[in-house]
């Protein structure tokens, strides 16, 4: 079970060096039931790294490009990851995909080159509102996971977008068609992602085909980020 905290654009790196102290003393005992993963910003990546570095918990990269270098103003390269002692990169998140115009094949091309440099990929994939309303969620989902190829470690996080930061979670109903039949495309691991909080994640993380959380605002909180790993160690 892996919960994975996706900061968005939020915590300096001095918010982000005390909130790791605290968090790792919040989640303290908890390795070995849950695998615990942070994703600060870019600036934030070495205040992370150096502040867990004597914990389970790990960082990961909100993006990455990939080359491993070259003309491509505003991006970071896998290598550059690696080198901050950075374990693992979001690729295809909703919010890249619908502000920022990625395309699947862009975020197939961050996968590979992430992998291949030997970083995790939490790959985000989702369907918005009206393509669920217009009963196109399957060809959305198939669209996106076909364009990913399987890896030991490539996980795929489910984040139907109109779930995201938006108070609404899918039913566990939802949840558990939509994990099977994503694993049914590519047989990997599957986080839930949308306005998961310590109030609906016991539901979530019970299903079967949940492998964890993919938790954005609430990720934010030391208390309430610390919650919900607890509960997902005790369903561990
Ligand atoms: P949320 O964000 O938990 O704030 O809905 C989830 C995400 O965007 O990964």
């Amino acid at each position: 079970m892996l919960i994975a905290g996706n900061w968005k654009m939020n915590k300096t790196t001095s918010e982000t060096a005390e909130f790791c102290s605290s968090l790792k003393r919040r989640v303290d005992g908890l390795a070995g039931s849950v695998d615990i993963s942070v994703f600060p910003p870019f600036t934030s990546l070495p205040a992370a790294v150096t502040g867990l570095a004597d914990s389970e918990i790990a960082v990961g990269a909100q993006n990455v490009h990939w080359a491993n270098e070259g003309p491509f103003t505003g991006e970071v390269s896998p290598p550059m990851l690696r080198e901050l002692g950075v374990y693992a990169a979001i690729v295809g998140h909703s919010e890249r995909r619908h502000h920022f115009g990625e395309t699947d094949d862009m975020v197939a091309l961050r996968a590979a080159g992430a992998l291949e440099a030997g970083l995790f990929v939490i790959a985000c994939v989702g369907e918005t509102e009206i393509e669920r309303e217009t009963g196109e969620m399957q060809n959305v989902l198939r669209r996106q996971v076909g364009a990913l190829s399987h890896d030991d470690r490539l996980v795929i996080a489910y984040e139907p977008v109109w779930a995201i930061g938006t108070g609404k979670t899918a039913t566990p109903d939802q949840v558990r068609e939509a994990h099977e039949f994503i694993k049914s495309l590519l047989d990997v691991p599957v986080l839930y992602g949308g306005s998961v909080t310590p109030g609906n994640c016991q539901d979530l993380l019970i299903l079967d085909g949940v492998d964890g959380a993919l938790v954005g605002g609430a990720s934010l909180d030391l208390d309430t980020f610390g919650s919900i790993c607890e509960l997902a160690a005790s369903r561990s």
